[in-house]
C-alpha cells in the first residue's frame, strides 16, 4: 500500500494512538506491534494483491466537485440500514479471530461501535460468543454466517443469534473455497498459532502481544468449539479450515431456506454481479455488501466501487446497497454515497486500529473517520447524505 502519511516524521512511524491520524498511521502502529504472521494475516491478501490494492485506488479515479455556500451549520450524517438508523453512513464488517490480534478482540470492536451509534458484526469465526454480544450491546448487531458442511453447527448458530437477538445475518458466499494467500503460507499462519520456532521467535520479538495472548483468557472460537475442534484446539491455516469445513454445495436455494430459517435481516456479503444482486432480491435478502472480501479470495476480480453504479441502478431501490471494500478515508464514503450506495463498511479499517490499540484504537480510527466524512460533507455543501448524488462527481 502505498503511504499516505506525508508529514514530516512520518518515517518513524506514529508509536501512540494519539499519533494515529488516518488508516494508515494505525496500519504502521499493528505492524510494529503485531508478530509477522499475524500483522500478514490481516494485512494480506489473494495472489499478487491487486484486487486489494484497487479496492481503495478506484476510488481515485473520480473527484468530488463540491457545492458552496450551502449553509452548514448543522450536518445529518445518519443512515438508514436494514431497517436500523445508524449515525454515520460507514459501519464495521465483521471479521474473524480477533483477540487474535488484541486480548479486547470483539469486545472492544462492539463497544466502539456502539459508542458510535453504528452496526458492527461478529463472525462465525469469532473469538467471543454471540450470547455475550447480544447480552452486552444493545446498538445493531450482525452475524456472519459461514456455512459449514455441519448442518447441525449451521442450524445452531442460526438458533443462537435468534436467541441473541441478533439484528441481521450476513451470509458470507464469496467464500467458497479459499483464495490463495501467498503471505499466510510463506508466515506459516494458523488459527490457534502453532508453536514453531518460526512463530515464538516473532512471539519474543513482540513480549507485550505475547503476554496478552498467553496469560489472559484461553484462545478459542466459541460460535464453533462445540461442533468442531479445527480453529480452537486444532491449529489449522484459514485457507485449510474454509476448504475443509465449509459447505462447497452451497448455492440459491440453500442461501433462501436459511433466509426463511432466520425469518429477519438478512445480508449477503461478497455479491459482485448485477445478476447475483437481482436474485439476492428475489431472495427477499434485504440487503447485500458489494465485497471482494477485501481483495483475500479471487484476485483480479473487479473492486466494490467499480461495479457499485450498475448494481445500484439494477437494485438500489429495491435492497440496500452497501459498499464494503477499500475504504480508507470519509472521501471514499462521500464518493460511494454519491454513485448510491446506502452505507459502506470496511474491516481493515478498524482491525489496524484494534490491533495497535484496542477499544481506544478503534474509538479514534472512527473517530478520524467520522470526522473526515463530517468534514468532506461540510465542504461538499451537503447538509445530509441524501444531497449527496451522481452529480457531486466527475471521472477522470
Ligand atoms: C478471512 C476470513 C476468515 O478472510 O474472513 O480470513
Amino acid at each position: 500500500m502505498v503511504s499516505m502519511s506525508k508529514a514530516p516524521g512520518a518515517m518513524f512511524g506514529p508509536r501512540r494512538v494519539g499519533q494515529c491520524h488516518n488508516v494508515e498511521d494505525f496500519r504502521r502502529l499493528a505492524k510494529r506491534r503485531l508478530p509477522g504472521p499475524i500483522f500478514h494475516y490481516i494485512d494480506g491478501a489473494a495472489d499478487d494483491e491487486i484486487t486489494k490494492d484497487r479496492n481503495s485506488a478506484a476510488f481515485d479515479d473520480c473527484d468530488l466537485v463540491p457545492n458552496v455556500l450551502a449553509g452548514v451549520e448543522t450536518i445529518d450524517m445518519s443512515v438508514e440500514v436494514m431497517g436500523k438508523k445508524i449515525a454515520m453512513p460507514l459501519f464495521l464488517s465483521p471479521t474473524a479471530l480477533q483477540r487474535l490480534f488484541h486480548w479486547q478482540g470483539e469486545r472492544a470492536v462492539a463497544h466502539a461501535a456502539e459508542a458510535a451509534g453504528t452496526w458492527f458484526g461478529i463472525s462465525s469465526l469469532a473469538t467471543v460468543s454471540i450470547e455475550e454480544i447480544g447480552r452486552q450491546i444493545s446498538s445493531p448487531k450482525m452475524f456472519q454466517l459461514y456455512v459449514h458442511k455441519d448442518k447441525g453447527l449451521n442450524r445452531s448458530m442460526i438458533e443462537r443469534c435468534k436467541a441473541a437477538k441478533f439484528d441481521a445475518i450476513a451470509l458470507t458466499v464469496d467464500t467458497i473455497v479459499s483464495g490463495n494467500r501467498e503471505r499466510c503460507r510463506r508466515t506459516g499462519f494458523t488459527s490457534p498459532p502453532r508453536l514453531t520456532l518460526a512463530s515464538m521467535a516473532s512471539f519474543a520479538a513482540h513480549p507485550a502481544w505475547a503476554a496478552n495472548y498467553f496469560l489472559r483468557e484461553k484462545f478459542e472460537l466459541p460460535n464453533l468449539k462445540d461442533h468442531v475442534a479445527e480453529g480452537s484446539n486444532i491449529a489449522l491455516s484459514v485457507a485449510d479450515y474454509f476448504n475443509t469445513m465449509l459447505d462447497t454445495s452451497m448455492d440459491w436455494k440453500m442461501a433462501e431456506a436459511i433466509r426463511a430459517d432466520w425469518g429477519g435481516q438478512f445480508c449477503l456479503k461478497g455479491v459482485m454481479s448485477v445478476e447475483d444482486a437481482r436474485r439476492a432480491v428475489d431472495i427477499g435478502a434485504t440487503a447485500i455488501m458489494v465485497s471482494n472480501h477485501g481483495g483475500r479470495q479471487l484476485d483480479g476480480s473487479r473492486a466494490p466501487f467499480d461495479q457499485l453504479a450498475e448494481i445500484v441502478d439494477a437494485v438500489g431501490d429495491r435492497i440496500d446497497v452497501i459498499c464494503d471494500g477499500g475504504i480508507r478515508r470519509g472521501s471514499h464514503v462521500l464518493k460511494a454515497l454519491s454513485v448510491g450506495a446506502k452505507a459502506c463498511s470496511g474491516g481493515r479499517l478498524y482491525l489496524y486500529a484494534l490491533a495497535a490499540a484496542g477499544q481506544a484504537g478503534v474509538e479514534k480510527t472512527i473517530a478520524n473517520l467520522q470526522g473526515e466524512i463530517e468534514r468532506g460533507m461540510r465542504l461538499m455543501g451537503a447538509r445530509d447524505v441524501a444531497s449527496l448524488h451522481r452529480g457531486n462527481l466527475r471521472w477522470r
